[in-house]
C-alpha cells in the first residue's frame, strides 16, 4: 500500500494531487446502486449480504477512480446487535422497535457480542477481495454519543427531544450506556481491522445536539475512551483514525486529541483558519458543501479549486465533502468536482 495517496496523506506526507473519496460515496445518487437496492425492501437486509456490500462499495471506485473505499454498512448495526430492533422504512429513515426508554432498559441490555455482526466482517473480507491492491478500505462506526442518541430517540428526529430529556434526567445512566457503547465500538472496530480494513473513521453525526460543555462530557470523553482502547491494542495501535464531528459547538482546534490522525471538517468549518492551526499535527479531510454539487459546473469547479488552493501546501490533505452526498445529486456533477481536483 505504499502507493496510496490516501495513506500518504494520513502520514502527513505531501501529495502533488490530493487524494479524494467522499462520505456516502456508495448510495442512492448512483443509478447502479438503485438497481441493486430495488431488490430489497429493507435496507438492513441488503447490509446483511456481504457479497452485495462488496459490490456496492466498488461502484464509486469503478465510476470515479477514487483513492479510498469505505465499507458498505451502517453505523446502526451496533444498536441492532444490542437487540434494539432496527428497521429502515422507505422515506422515514431508521426506526428502533425496542429503543432505550428508561434507565432500566440500559440495565437489561444484552452483552454486546461481535458474533452478531459476522455479516459486517464478511463484507470487509469480500470488499478487500474485489479492491485493487493500492486502494485502502475505510472501516467505521458511529461515535458512542451518536449511537446513544439514535438508541434513545428510537430513530431520526428533528430535535432529538427524548434524548435531551434523558440526558437531563439521567446523566449518570446515560454515561453508563456510553461506556457500554465505547467498549462495543472498540470490539467492532478491532474485528473490522482483523478482517482487513486499513483505516478507521468515527462518525459523530449528532455532535451538534450538544453544548460546548455537554460535547465534552457526553461525546468527546467517550470517543477518546474508544480511541485510547484502539491505541493500546497491538492489533489496532497503528491504524489511522479519522474523526468527523458534525457542526460541533466547539472550535475544531479545541476538540482534536492525540489519538486521532485526521479530522474530517463539516462544510461550515473554516478550513483556511483550521489548517493554519493544525499544520504538522493532524491530517485534514474536507470540506466541500455537498449542496455545491447542485450548482453549475463552473461554480463546482470554482469552489473545488478554492479548497485545493487553500490546502496546496498542507501535508496531509484529503479532499472530501463536508457531509454525506445526498440522493438528489447528479453523478456527472461529482465527476466535475473530481476533474477539478485532478486537473
Ligand atoms: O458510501 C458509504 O459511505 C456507504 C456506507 C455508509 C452508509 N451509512 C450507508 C447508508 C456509511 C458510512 C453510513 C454512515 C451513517 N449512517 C451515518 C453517519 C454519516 C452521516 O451522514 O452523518 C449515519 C448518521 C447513519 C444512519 C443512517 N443510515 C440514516 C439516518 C439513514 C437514513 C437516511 C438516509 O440517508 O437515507 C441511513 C440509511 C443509509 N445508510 C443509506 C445508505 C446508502 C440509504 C439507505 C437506502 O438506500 O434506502
Amino acid at each position: 500500500m505504499e502507493d496510496s495517496k490516501f495513506l500518504r496523506a494520513l502520514n502527513l506526507q505531501p501529495n502533488s494531487i490530493p487524494p479524494v473519496w467522499f462520505m456516502r460515496q456508495a448510495g442512492r445518487y448512483l443509478p447502479e446502486y438503485q438497481k441493486i437496492r430495488k431488490n430489497y425492501s429493507n435496507f438492513l437486509d441488503m447490509c446483511k449480504q456481504p457479497k452485495t456490500c462488496a459490490e456496492l462499495a466498488m461502484q464509486p471506485i469503478e465510476r470515479f477512480d477514487l483513492d479510498a473505499s469505505i465499507l458498505f454498512s451502517d453505523i446502526l448495526t451496533i444498536p441492532d446487535a444490542l437487540n434494539l430492533g432496527l428497521a429502515f422504512y422507505e422515506g422515514e429513515g431508521p426506526k428502533f422497535s425496542n429503543p432505550i426508554s428508561s434507565p432500566d432498559d440500559i440495565k437489561k441490555l444484552i452483552p454486546f457480542d461481535i458474533n452478531n455482526l459476522g455479516y459486517v466482517f464478511k463484507a470487509v473480507e469480500e470488499t478487500k477481495n474485489l479492491l485493487p491492491k493500492d486502494i485502502p478500505l475505510i472501516g467505521f462506526c458511529g461515535s458512542p454519543w451518536t449511537l446513544a442518541a439514535y438508541s434513545i430517540e428510537g430513530g431520526s428526529s428533528k430535535d432529538f427531544n427524548k434524548t435531551k430529556k434523558f440526558m437531563r434526567e439521567y446523566p449518570n445512566e446515560l454515561q453508563n450506556f456510553l461506556e457500554i457503547l465505547s467498549n462495543a465500538c472498540f470490539d467492532y472496530l478491532k474485528q473490522q481491522v482483523l478482517s482487513g480494513v486499513d483505516t478507521l473513521q468515527i462518525f459523530d453525526s449528532w455532535a451538534d445536539l450538544l453544548s460546548d460543555n455537554e460535547l465534552e462530557i457526553f461525546s468527546l470523553k467517550y470517543t477518546r475512551m474508544l480511541t485510547e482502547l484502539l491505541k493500546k491494542d497491538p492489533v489496532t495501535a497503528d491504524i489511522p483514525i479519522i474523526l468527523f464531528e458534525k457542526s460541533p459547538n466547539k472550535k475544531v482546534e479545541d476538540l482534536v486529541f492525540k489519538e486521532i490522525t485526521c479530522v474530517s471538517l463539516y462544510w461550515q468549518e473554516d478550513i483556511d483558519r483550521i489548517s493554519k492551526n493544525l499544520i504538522g499535527l493532524f491530517a485534514i479531510q474536507g470540506n466541500l458543501d455537498p449542496k455545491v454539487l447542485l450548482r453549475s459546473d463552473e461554480s463546482i469547479w470554482q469552489e473545488t479549486k478554492r479548497i485545493c488552493n487553500v490546502m496546496k501546501e498542507y501535508p496531509g490533505f484529503i479532499f472530501n465533502l463536508g457531509h454525506g452526498i445526498t440522493p438528489d445529486i447528479d453523478p456527472n456533477k461529482v465527476q466535475v468536482m473530481i476533474d477539478a481536483i485532478r486537473q
